[in-house]
């Protein structure tokens, strides 16, 4: 029973507006894509599958993967145009596993453990996604910006990754997503196992520090959280 992690590096950033990609930018000395490896590395799973842009997988492959001598990255694949053409790549790449789990590379504040919960959901549910129970209130709005409904905080969740799924299941959601034209917008991938399976997701725990890097305020509160188990790991 195979576990392969794809690991995503293709997007540009435009949100938080570097010139370097945010998965590249360095926080305590490392990039944001080094936190996220490394996780990877000491967890479970037999193997890595990186998706980069075409531009830098010369750059992961030297100053990343080989820098750290990171020994479970199997191979760097480029990625596509939205996020969910760079999952495709990794599930076409990763087409000899039994399970695989999806993971942000501008997430770096994942853990093993975190890893390890989500593969225990995937191996129980078939898909199972990392979040946390929301700590706001979270209204919808409509166009003009009035709020229209106050949906019951203790039944939402924030998402994140890693998500895990068995390997039949997610490729079969993206495949039957990508035969037809749906005007919807993919945030995660249990949405597609959800819609085109009508396969549920288990949701479990991850870590209220498990943000994405997104917005140039994320980077301060990554190098807190950071800087915080560097802390605790020399105490
Ligand atoms: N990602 C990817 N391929 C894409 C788009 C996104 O591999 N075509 C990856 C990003 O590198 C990131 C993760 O998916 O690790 C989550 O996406 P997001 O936070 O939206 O990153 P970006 O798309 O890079 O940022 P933005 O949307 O602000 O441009
Ligand atoms: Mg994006």
């Amino acid at each position: 029973e195979k576990v392969t992690a794809v690991i995503l590096a293709a997007g540009q950033g435009k949100r938080m507006g570097t010139d370097v990609p945010k998965q590249y930018l360095r926080i305590r000395g490392h990039e944001v894509l080094y936190y996220s490896l490394k996780a990877f590395e000491e967890s479970c799973v037999d193997e890595i599958i990186l998706v980069a842009g075409e531009q830098d997988m010369e750059y992961c492959q030297r100053q990343i993967v080989e820098k750290y001598g990171f020994q479970k990255v199997a191979k760097i694949i480029s990625g596509g145009q939205e996020r969910y053409d760079s999952v495709y790549a990794g599930l076409l790449a990763a087409d000899d596993c039994s399970y695989v789990l999806i993971h942000d590379g501008a997430r770096p504040m994942v853990t093993p453990e975190i890893i390890s919960r989500v593969l225990d959901g995937a191996m129980t549910y078939d898909s199972c996604t990392t979040g946390m129970p929301v700590k706001d209130t979270i209204k919808i709005s409509d166009e003009s910006g009035m709020a229209v409904d106050t949906p019951e905080r203790g039944s939402l969740w924030t998402i994140h990754t890693p998500q895990g799924f068995s390997y039949p299941v997610i490729l079969e959601a993206h495949r039957r997503f990508r035969q037809g034209s749906y005007r919807i917008s993919v945030t995660d991938d249990t949405m597609l196992a959800e819609i085109f399976l009508r396969k549920r997701a288990k949701l479990v725990e991850g870590d209220y520090r498990n943000i994405k890097v997104t917005t140039p305020e994320d980077i301060a509160a990554a190098e807190a959280f950071l800087r915080e188990r560097d802390v605790s790991e020399n105490t």
